[in-house]
């Protein structure tokens, strides 16, 4: 089987592993890649957001399946290009990654299909702003409907700085929703798609803030880890039944199924589970540590939830590994970031036992030299017989990374390694 892969992030190096780890697979192409993909697949400077240039390169290099990574290109058709032109993409299409697409949109389908998720206002002026502020109280939560690049959410007391938040939104033109506060620990859950069958793969914790002890701004994910010792078994059946079936279900019966992964982030709260945010998407960087598990071929997978037959899979096959992944991000992150700054380290960190490094804010300078690119630079995993272990695998290889200026959480699965289980 012959894959194209789009996007050029860590999540994208993850993909493009599995894929080179299954033997059904004879060749990877990635649209544009990055320095680690290039390593196990040949890259293309093509741009993800062009659906005709990726259907063109999907044609000329005879893919077989073509799976879209990034929520960008999915919300601007790449997906549907790529399906007109005759090739298996795994990915929804532009009008089912609206899931994504706009946060009020979402709401609308889980009223719908009566999903459990917390109460929202849209707002589209300061006066219904300020109203859903106080209607709701602090903590405030005030997000951008549209796609932001992981900055549409701020999650505050302080009512000034959620006022901001949403008139900063408004003001560039865009939509505010605000929702109630949801208490109790994140989880997200991937739940593969076919439009009609969902197949749930294991659920991952990421950790959204820059620094240690969740302090500092919101950024994409700085760290992830699988499994949840904490969480309760069953937890995987239940948000299928109550949140994945009955979308998938919605989507279809509106003529807009959903064939892709469908990103669950979900609250444990007092109340139960509830719906954070869907995405459309795999996570990153849950993606890193969830494939780390996953033993069943991934490409084979894939392929089935692209072409309507997830449902005579068989069940997916997992380590009882654990894996633990922890992002290296570059000066500045998440604010201004520094690059140019030269890597150093990665061929020993892989040296380590159970440690595998991908790459996502990386390019070589003119004279050869890895160098970063981007705010989150590297995700460095670690697999282990539990937690622990991964956890000291993945800081093990972490030690051997050189980057001026570089910063990364150094609790990254750190109470959840401490959990007993019977
Ligand atoms: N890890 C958060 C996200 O992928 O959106």
């Amino acid at each position: 089987m012959i894959i194209l892969v789009v996007g050029g992030g860590a999540r994208e190096h993850a993909l493009a592993r599995a894929f080179h780890l299954d033997p059904a697979v004879t060749a990877i192409h990635a649209a544009p890649g990055n320095p680690g993909i290039g390593r196990i697949a040949e890259l293309h400077s093509v741009d993800p957001m062009d659906g005709s240039a990726v259907a063109a390169l999907a044609t000329e290099v005879g893919a077989n399946l073509v799976v879209v990574g990034p929520e960008a290109p999915l919300v601007a058709g790449v997906a549907d290009a790529v399906r007109a032109a005759g090739i298996p993409c795994f990915g929804p299409s532009a009008q089912a990654a609206m899931l994504e697409g706009s946060k009020a949109f979402a709401k609308e389908v889980m009223d719908a299909a009566g999903v459990p998720t917390a109460a929202s206002r849209v707002c589209t002026s300061q006066s219904e702003l300020g109203t859903a502020l106080r209607e709701f109280g602090a903590p405030h939560v005030v997000k951008d409907d549209g796609l932001a690049a992981g900055k549409g959410v701020v999650v505050t007391s302080d009512r000034d700085e959620a006022l901001a938040h949403g008139d900063a939104i408004l003001a560039a033109g865009g939509t505010v929703v605000v929702e109630d506060y949801l208490d109790g620990p994140e989880v997200s859950l991937f739940c593969l798609c076919d439009g009609t069958t969902v197949v749930p793969l294991k659920p991952a914790q990421d950790f959204k803030r820059a620094y240690d002890g969740d302090q500092g701004l919101n950024t994409g994910g700085m760290g992830a880890y699988t499994p949840l010792p904490w969480a309760p078994a069953t937890l995987e059946q239940e948000v299928v039944r109550t949140v994945a079936q009955p979308t998938v279900d919605e989507m279809a019966r509106r003529g807009t199924p959903f064939q892709g992964v469908l990103y669950v982030g979900l609250a444990l709260t007092s109340k139960g589970t509830r719906v954070v945010e869907f995405n459309a998407r795999f996570g990153d960087p849950e993606t890193q540590a969830v494939l780390a598990r996953l033993e069943t071929p991934l490409a084979g997978v894939l392929l089935a939830a692209a072409q309507g037959s997830l449902g005579e899979l068989p069940t997916l096959k997992w380590s009882d590994d654990s894996a633990v992944t922890v992002v290296i991000a570059a000066h500045g992150y998440p604010g201004e970031v520094r690059s140019g700054d030269t890597i150093t380290g990665i061929d020993e960190a892989e040296a380590e036992p159970g440690v595998h490094v991908l790459h996502a804010g990386t390019s070589t300078d003119g004279a050869g030299s890895l160098v970063a690119s981007g705010g989150r630079v590297l995700s460095v995993v670690g697999k282990g017989e539990n937690l622990a272990q991964a956890r000291d695998r993945a800081y093990a290889g972490i030690a051997h990374i050189g980057l001026a200026g570089s910063h990364h959480r150094t609790d990254i699965a750190l109470n959840a390694a401490n959990v007993v289980t019977d």
